[in-house]
């Protein structure tokens, strides 16, 4: 593992990352671009996007948004998942049908669900590494990003030195500062047990909730997602608890909680993902000004155990 992981940032991440997943896709490009702007505006500089996202939009419009910003901005981008093969049909789908997926939840889960719009995993080669981050950078507008990092990778590929070695030369031509695994808990281990060139590890809350023992941040800026999203993080299980257990909401509105059990549930769900990764990032999606606005001001200040406990409890 790569020494120092921050060492190779100029400048210090912000606990909130922004997550582009839905950038260009469900989320337009008006919309889109404003809600970057405005994350920006309120301290947020971890920008993370992947090829894959909008079928290569949400790196077109990320570098749109990084014009005239860029040094304030770490920008993340990976390698190794591909969009669908049929990109124009996915495009105007997406076009055609954001208007009516933007108001019904049902319709986005159909459009995900049907095969044709599924992503790809791709073989992980030398030569794919160091194709992607030139197409990324491309897309990007940029001559280099901060972090590269293999998207969803099999554990056995993190070790291998073909790999290790192809990130080495794209981190020597300064095309990207730092490189690193976004993945499941698996391949994160798999990153820390070789020597380089990994600094920074990613994986969701529920994998990071499970990880023991939880990785060292002295090894690797760790970088945590799906707070929100993630089947495991239980949101709507725990708002609906709360909703049935009125002494346990009580006790969490007397600590300082919003009275609407939704809203606590997703306060809830963020403070345990800042306290969980109390020298990292957190990332999450931040289209939806109420979500957006909420988010920041929870990272502002963090829970006290009081409510960390109350959560583990109602999680039980
Ligand atoms: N392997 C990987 O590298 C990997 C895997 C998964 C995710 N990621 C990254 O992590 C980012 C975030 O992860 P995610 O998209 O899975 O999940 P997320 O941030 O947990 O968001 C999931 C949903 O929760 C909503 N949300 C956000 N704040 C909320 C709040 N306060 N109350 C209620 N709902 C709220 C979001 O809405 P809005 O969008 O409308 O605000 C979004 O629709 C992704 O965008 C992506 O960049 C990386």
């Amino acid at each position: 593992m790569s020494a120092a992981p921050r060492a190779a940032l100029t400048i210090a991440p912000s606990r909130l990352g922004f997550g582009c997943a839905s950038l260009g896709s469900r989320v337009s490009a008006v919309a889109g671009l404003d809600a970057l702007a405005q994350a920006f505006d309120a301290g947020v500089n971890w920008f993370d996007v992947a090829p894959a996202y909008g079928a290569g939009e949400a790196e077109r419009l990320l570098g749109r948004f990084l014009k005239g910003r860029r040094d304030r901005a770490i920008v993340v981008t990976k390698v190794g998942i591909a969009p669908p093969e049929r990109l124009g049909a996915i495009k105007l789908a997406y076009t055609l049908g954001r208007p009516l997926a933007a108001r019904f939840a049902g319709l986005r889960r159909g459009f995900r669900a049907l095969s044709a719009t599924r992503n790809r995993h791709l073989p992980l080669t030398a030569a794919l590494i160091e194709r992607s981050i030139e197409d990324s950078l491309r897309r990007l507008g940029v001559d280099h990003i901060d972090i590269y990092a293999l998207h969803d990778p099999d554990p056995a590929d993190v070790a291998r030195d073909d790999v290790r070695e192809a990130l080495q030369r794209v981190r020597a031509r300064g095309q990207a500062r730092a490189v690193a695994v976004a993945g499941r808990l698996e391949a994160c281990r798999a990153a820390l047990s070789v020597e380089a060139p990994y600094a920074m590890l990613q994986t969701s809350v529920a994998d990071l909730a499970e990880g023991e023992p939880a990785f060292s941040t002295s090894d690797a800026l760790i970088v945590s997602h799906s707070v929100f999203g993630a089947a495991g993080s239980g949101f709507a299980r725990l708002a609906d608890r709360l909703g049935r257990a009125p002494d346990r909401h009580r006790r969490l509105i007397a600590a300082g909680y919003d009275a609407d059990p939704s809203r606590a549930a997703a306060a809830l769900l963020l403070d345990s993902a800042l306290a969980g990764n109390p020298d990292g990032v957190v990332l999450a999606s931040m289209f939806d000004p109420r979500h957006r606005v909420a988010d920041l001001a929870r990272a502002e200040k963090p829970a006290g155990p009081e409510a960390l406990a109350l959560l583990a409890e109602t999680l039980a």
